[in-house]
């Protein structure tokens, strides 16, 4: 990209056309590059079908080009026009109960719908066709947060959608009665036509049919989004494209989306009143960029101070904003975007911050703002350059899907926060690591972390098992390798496809009561909470034992020596011990230009940190690039120093 790009959300529409003038003025005062516009246009450009108003967008995209900033453009379907609606209400989509979701907001069609394709399709074709060639085009963004607001839709529309999905998938209606083992319950289909959507029923549906679900609405979600990228392709093959996710976003796949996007981008809203803010930021990034394998990917929305939409919306205190942008970037963004540029003083996000706030630029937001604009602006050779992690975290959406269900041994499990428990030690530690999904080369890494992947094929058994007998270290946690991609359990022993290399069995699952904790007793003593499980040994060693309970005496944590590696097993949830100083967080980018080592205090009193060899500060607070290089650097709370090591 040739730089960190500095920007966000332009929404013109909102504001007469005098207004530009400043706003491009006040752009290039605050070091933004480039800006996403267009994103909620539709009604304005098409007000009525097949008629186009673009006269007053181009207006926009010229003065932009003329001040130097590049656009990523918005495809503008994410919300459609009245007319729309009122044409085809068929477009509007429904909840399990069969309750329609009505026009006035946002994103109210049904991702099966022919007609909204249809129709999104026609649009960007023209908004290709007007400006594939404009020299202030950088990029597409298509659409805008799929599934945000609509992610599963349960109308007819939808059923016959799916009925289509599975017949593609399992061929003959015995098929997917064996898959989804239909004979419990009385469930045997004898036609395709009798399948419907999961619509909520009188109890637990049919696992199996619950997961298909999520994998179709994840399919019909990115259908909307081929539909655009084709259209696009055809029109302007060179310019890159790419979506906004949103993070740890359970209905969107990111994985299986990445391999559609030529750059990774994610939207996220620290919360300032969590003191955890920045951790849940940190596995979102290293998911964001390990989907796209590792290049530099986007910041595409975050707010400049408060949001509006969490029950209470704290202003982001002073430094945050700044500490919590580098934060993308220390973990390989080469892009800094927020929602949006201006306030507007209507509508239902005006009291979310912009760069520009109400009250105008003398103020510690547009302040704070153009600071780090111009700051991000001195360091264009941290384009491109890349982290390198030894240490990858597995991740997998259907076996989200799969495990949050109810009918389980415990309600208690909880992906999210699984995996967000068993990146943290590796945060606290200053260890990088990738999360990535389980059909990815694992070659490259020293340790491979798998995290209660309920959802195991045995075929990513005997791949995690090789990787450990050519010498990689595994850590597998609980309910991991429990069902196959049907939903339907590895019999002969708990985790079936990695007995062999973890050597034990589990016979019984034990789930704790709700906050109970035991101890753990053995070389690594501690506490485990959520859940237990009866560990027979095949050949590992027990590290820890259970402290107490019905299990007391059996092991908890163990390890088995195998091959040339090493793999671990933790049998309760259980907790490790940080490294570098409470709330610092340490991460490397390395590229053409040389490595750079960000560090960064998320904490609230200065800290102090040893550099494991003298290295020149190039940014950042203190940093005097022409000063030749330090041994040890003093962070203010909420400070920022980037050195190349
Ligand atoms: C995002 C969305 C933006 C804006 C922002 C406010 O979810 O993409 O359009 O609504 O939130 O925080």
């Amino acid at each position: 990209m040739g730089r960190i790009h500095f920007g966000g959300d332009y929404n013109p529409e909102h504001w007469p056309e005098e207004v530009r003038a400043e706003d491009i003025r006040l752009m290039k005062e605050a070091g933004v590059s480039m800006v996403t516009a267009g994103i909620f246009s539709w009604a304005l450009v098409e007000p009525a079908p097949d008629e186009y108003d673009f006269d007053w967008f181009g207006r926009v995209l010229d003065d932009l080009h003329g001040a130097g900033i590049r656009v990523c453009l918005a495809t503008m379907t994410a919300s459609p026009p009245p007319w729309l609606t009122e044409r085809h209400p068929e477009v509007l989509p429904q909840d399990a109960d069969g309750v329609r979701r009505w026009p006035g907001s946002r994103q109210h069609f049904c991702p099966s719908s022919p007609v909204y394709r249809e129709r999104a399709v026609r649009l960007v074709t023209e908004l290709a066709t007007r400006y594939g060639t404009h020299p202030a085009l950088d990029s597409w963004h298509i659409g805008n947060e799929y599934g945000c607001s609509n992610p599963r839709c349960y109308c007819d529309v939808s059923a016959a959608d799916f009925r289509r999905w599975l017949r593609e998938r399992y061929g003959s209606v015995e098929a997917l009665n064996a898959a989804w083992a239909t004979t419990f319950w009385s469930q045997r289909y004898g036609t395709f036509e009798q399948v419907l959507p999961p619509r909520t029923a009188p109890t637990h549906p049919n696992p199996a049919q619950v997961l298909d679900y999520a994998r179709f609405c994840d399919d019909a979600l990115l259908r909307c989004y081929l539909a655009e990228k084709e259209a696009l392709r055809r029109i302007t093959p060179d310019v890159p494209v790419t979506t906004n996710h949103m993070p740890m976003h359970k209905p969107v796949d990111p994985y299986s989306w990445a391999v559609h996007e030529d750059v990774q981008a994610l939207d996220f809203y620290q919360d300032p009143y969590d003191p955890e803010t920045h951790l849940g930021a940190a596995l979102a990034f290293d998911v964001t960029r390990s989907a796209g394998g590792g290049r530099p990917w986007m910041l595409m929305e975050q707010a400049p101070s408060a949001v509006n939409w969490r029950a209470r919306n704290s202003p982001k205190p002073p430094g945050t904003m700044r500490l919590w942008s580098w934060q993308a970037v220390a973990q390989g963004a080469d892009a800094v975007l927020y929602f949006q540029w201006r306030a507007t003083p209507g509508g239902a996000e005006k009291f979310h911050s912009a760069m520009v706030p109400h009250a105008g630029t003398d103020t510690r937001i547009f302040r704070e703002v153009s600071a780090l604009g111009r700051e991000l602006g001195t360091v264009p050779q941290l384009a491109g350059a890349r982290p390198r992690p030894e240490v990858a975290l597995l991740a997998d959406w259907h076996s989200w899907w799969a495990l949050e269900q109810g009918s389980h041994p415990s309600g208690d499990l909880d992906f999210a926060e699984t995996l967000r428990r068993h990146h943290r030690p590796f945060f606290e530690a200053g260890v990088e690591c990738d999360v990535v999904p389980p059909d990815r080369d694992l070659s490259a890494y020293r340790l491979v972390v798998v995290p209660n992947l309920y959802l195991m094929s045995t075929e990513t058994g005997a791949r995690l098992t090789e990787f450990v007998r050519a010498g990689g270290h595994l850590l597998v946690s609980y309910f991991t390798g429990i069902s196959d991609d049907c939903d339907r359990v590895h019999l002969g022993g708990y985790p079936a496809p990695l007995r062999e290399v973890l050597g034990l069995r589990v016979e019984e699952f034990w789930p704790l009561a709700e906050g109970q904790s035991l101890p753990l007793t053995g070389a690594l003593a501690g506490s485990g909470d959520l859940w237990s499980e009866a560990i027979d040994l095949e050949g590992a060693e027990a590290v820890s034992v259970f402290g107490a309970g019905e299990l007391a005496g059996r092991p908890a944590l163990t390890r088995h020596a195998y091959g040339d590696g090493v793999a671990w097993y933790a049998g309760t949830g259980s907790r490790v011990l940080p490294g570098l100083p409470a709330g610092v967080q340490a991460t490397v980018r390395g590229g053409a230009d040389g490595r750079f080592l960000f560090l960064l205090n998320h904490g609230t009193s200065t800290a102090t940190v040893t550099l494991p060899e003298p290295m020149p500060a190039l940014a950042g607070d203190g940093a005097d690039p022409g000063a030749g290089p330090v041994s040890s650097v003093d962070l203010p709370a909420r400070g920022v120093v980037v050195l190349q090591s």
